[in-house]
């Protein structure tokens, strides 16, 4: 029976458990370079056991960031800055995921403890957003971002595929797009904030032609053999649902047929009137439907940060990869409280062996 602690294999990669730790931006880059806070961030939630660490939200272009904070791999020496963080991940047995990302409309905005607001203008250190149409998302990010002309779509394509190349160069072994939360792709593929009228809107096959465009360029140049998954969010919340994740199932088996391993099956946030109804594990049914009707493996996120709740997605067959998020930045050692737990075996779990000594003993 499948259980959270045992291994998952996906091409040439096998994590240690089906443990993940999603992307968490850290807002602590400088000019988009990380630095040794990433360092200690992700090597102790790689030495607590998690299976799968993956990088933040990391920009393809400067304009890409979601706040001046945010880490960055639009060149070589950014994507240098991310070797030290990704040994460690890998010298305590996790596999070194990253995503990339370009934050689109919702771009150029404080940190979450500065407010979460869009930076007023570029005197305040803002700069111009881009966007398929010149709508703010309303609220407190509500900057219009300047409608993206077909060279603009094309560029960013290129700077997903360049940033894909710099990750694999310096060493991430599992690649995720971000094409979730209202960001850039999310935001061309939901009615909400696409009313394009050429190729990029309109239609749903037309709405998601970006995503489709920038998933088969980055697949040319990412290896066959790692992984390349997506997040996406497959639904809004927002009382279109069913049309919704039906098209979102149906772009997932496209992608599929065009080298997509894997998807980290969220939540658009392309509203802000969306109603979610959070609760434990509350996003396990609907990655279960995309899981059976698109035929490939998936994860999600959102609230199964209690171990029993992890446990029972998996067994159910909801989750291939269940993500903890926040439970992990409470406690980098989230698996091995999981493992103690859930009475996993102990030839299941891993700690370092300076921990283990003591810590398998009570
Ligand atoms: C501090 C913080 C930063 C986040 N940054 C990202 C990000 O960079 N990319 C992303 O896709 N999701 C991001 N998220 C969402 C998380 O990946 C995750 O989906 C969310 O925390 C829900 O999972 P949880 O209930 O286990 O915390 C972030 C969440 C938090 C709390």
């Amino acid at each position: 029976m499948s259980t959270l602690f045992q291994p998952l294999s996906l091409k040439s990669i096998t994590l240690r458990n089906r443990i993940a730790v999603p992307p968490m931006c850290q807002y602590s880059a400088i000019d988009g370079r990380v630095n040794d806070w990433h360092v200690q961030n992700y090597a102790a939630m790689a030495r607590g056991g998690a299976g799968l660490v993956i990088v933040e939200a990391t920009a393809v272009a400067p304009e890409g960031r979601i706040t001046p904070h945010c880490a960055g791999i639009w060149n070589d020496e950014l994507a240098q800055a991310f070797v030290p963080t990704l040994q460690a991940i890998k010298q305590h047995g996790a596999v070194p995921g990253i995503q990339i990302a370009h934050a689109g409309r919702k771009a150029s905005a404080n940190s979450p403890w500065e407010g979460d607001n869009h930076i007023a203008d570029e005197a305040s250190g803002g700069w111009q957003t881009i966007a398929p149409s010149p709508l703010a998302f309303g609220g407190q990010l509500n900057k219009q971002p300047q409608e993206m002309s077909l060279a603009d779509i094309a560029r960013v394509r290129d700077d997903f595929v360049a940033a894909a190349k710099r990750a694999r160069e310096v060493g991430f072994e599992w690649l995720e797009l971000h094409f979730a939360h209202g960001y850039l792709a999310q935001s061309f593929f939901s009615e909400h904030s696409n009313q394009r009228t050429d190729a990029y809107g309109g239609n749903y096959q037309n709405r998601s032609r970006f995503l489709r465009e920038t998933f088969a360029a980055v697949r040319e140049v990412w290896p066959e053999h790692l992984p390349l998954a997506i997040r996406f969010g497959v639904l809004e919340f927002d009382g279109n649902d069913e049309q919704t994740l039906t098209e979102s199932i149906d772009l997932t088996r496209g992608l599929k047929e065009a080298g997509l391993d894997l998807m980290n099956v969220s939540i658009g946030f392309s509203t802000s009137q969306a109603r979610i109804p959070w609760a434990p594990g509350f996003m396990g049914p609907i990655a279960e439907r995309v899981r059976r009707e698109a035929g490939l493996p998936v994860a999600s996120a959102w609230g199964f940060g209690d171990p029993q709740v992890a446990e029972q997605a998996v067994r159910d067959n909801q989750l291939d990869l269940v993500m903890v998020g926040k439970a992990h930045l409470a406690n980098p050692h989230w698996a091995y409280h999981a493992a103690r737990e859930l009475k996993i075996d102990r030839a299941s779990w891993t700690l370092p062996a300076p921990y283990a000594h003591w810590l398998e003993r009570y």
